[in-house]
């Protein structure tokens, strides 16, 4: 790695993230179902049907886990609290295991000299939610704010950053328009709602957790800039458009209390009623905002209904998921959120990593310098003044990647998924060296 810790403002936080689903085992511990359980067990959406039952059993090997990130020296760790381990119906009973599950790893983390960093909703709604319209529902913000209470009250003492929702454009367009991800909708009217009431489920947990006297709340967002795919007008009219649904809608209702005009030529007719009178709420002020960051994209006009675009291959080098690498996308992301949202708020990268093919045997060298590209151009946003205080890597290691299986390989540490075993990568050895330099 070519970099050091004092190449980066003093208290510059390194972490490493994780999602519950994604890593815990949701058949240990008295969890419920989630709809990424009926959603994996739909055929054709998963690869090979798989699902987070089991995953990296992280429920039951969390202590051995921790070790490896306090090893690593890393600073803090970004996880996320599963809703249905803590309430197995998304409201009513709790579940004593669950809350008690956080509460070790929260108490684990702090005896490790490691920051809890916490992600309340990292995609999985308890299936009895979905079942009642899950984000299509205007109570989903109630709901969500009742359990931010619930596992806040327990564990909202000792954390030290919490955001409600990890990628609010994932959750809304590609689970509700794109039908990519749980609950699989393609449905432009149940789009509009998932994609308002994310925001207002964000403010009510941002108040719900303001009330209990917690500080250091945020937001996480995803972003990719859009590249036209030609040098055509209707190329850059549709890449400006796919600009405003992917980057420009939830930070315009969080940070301007407006959505971007020609996502709303599209999605107004649809829209919750009442929508335009919650900005208050949605702007309750936050001490941070988080940035995920992976790729760009191409895109050209494509002869279809509305949003009437598609995503098309690209020239540069890809990662596993065929995603293009440009670090320099993430320089441009922090300068233009500062320059045009956050201004002064402490901007922190929430997820940066790449999926690559990997065995325990062969060193992972193109991550290591997939990470080292990126730190490089958060160091350029730096030095041009963005507030960026911290920067996190995903993941910890391999893991259960949705709609993907267990066959995208994100982790700094390799996991057999028959075994079980852990094997840190070359890329969390490099990093262990340049954190301790
Ligand atoms: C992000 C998600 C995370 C993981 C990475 C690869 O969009 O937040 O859970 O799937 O992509």
């Amino acid at each position: 790695m070519n970099f050091v810790r004092s190449d980066f403002p003093p208290g510059f936080l390194f972490a490493a993230a994780t999602s519950s689903y994604q890593i815990e085992g949701h058949g240990s511990g008295g969890a419920g179902p989630t709809h990424w359980d009926s959603f994996a067990a739909t055929p054709g959406n998963v690869v090979r049907a798989e699902n987070g039952q089991r995953a990296c059993d992280h429920y039951h090997r969390w202590e051995e886990d921790l070790d490896l990130m306090q090893a690593m020296g890393l600073d803090a760790y970004r996880f996320s609290t599963s809703w249905a381990r803590v309430l197995p119906e998304g409201r009513g009973a709790i579940n004593p295991q669950g809350l008690d599950f956080y509460d070790r790893l929260v108490d684990g983390l702090l005896a490790r000299n490691l920051k809890p960093m916490v992600t309340l909703y990292h995609w999985e709604l308890p299936a009895a939610l979905a079942d009642l319209g899950g984000w299509r529902n205007p109570d989903v913000a109630h709901w969500m704010a009742d359990f931010a209470t619930i596992i806040m009250t327990r564990i909202g003492d000792r954390v030290f950053s919490a955001a409600p929702i990890n990628e609010p454009w994932c959750v809304a367009w590609l689970s509700h328009f794109m039908g990519q991800q749980a609950p699989g909708l393609r449905d432009i009217r149940a789009t509009a709602h998932a994609m308002h009431h994310v925001l207002t489920a964000h403010g009510r947990c941002i108040q719900a957790m303001r009330a209990l006297g917690m500080k250091n709340l945020g937001a996480v967002c995803n972003f990719e800039l859009a590249h036209p795919a030609d040098p055509s007008p209707d190329a850059a009219v549709k890449a400006r458009l796919y600009d405003g649904i992917y980057n420009r809608f939830f930070v315009g209702g969080l940070f301007k209390g407006t959505y971007p005009e020609e996502v709303m030529e599209g999605l107004s007719p649809h829209m919750p009623k009442g929508w335009e009178n919650d900005f208050d709420l949605i702007r309750s002020p936050i001490d941070w905002f988080g940035i995920n960051y992976y790729t760009c994209k191409r895109i050209a006009p494509a002869p279809e209904a509305w949003p009437g675009f598609s995503e098309v291959e690209g020239p540069l080098p890809k990662t596993q998921m065929g995603w293009e690498i440009y670090p320099d996308g993430l320089e441009q992301i922090l300068t233009w959120l500062q320059r045009d949202y956050t201004g002064a708020l402490p901007l922190y990268v929430t997820e940066s990593g790449m999926a690559n093919a990997d065995t325990p045997q062969r060193p992972d060298t193109a991550r290591i310098d997939y990470l080292d590209a990126h730190l490089a151009a958060a160091r350029r946003a730096v030095a041009q003044g963005v507030p960026l205080k911290g920067y996190t890597f995903w993941s910890l290691m391999d893991n259960y990647e949705w709609a993907l299986g267990y066959e995208k390989r994100f982790g700094l540490v390799h996991v057999d998924f028959e075994t079980l075993t852990r094997t840190p990568k070359a890329s969390y050895h490099a990093l262990r060296e340049a954190l301790a330099r």
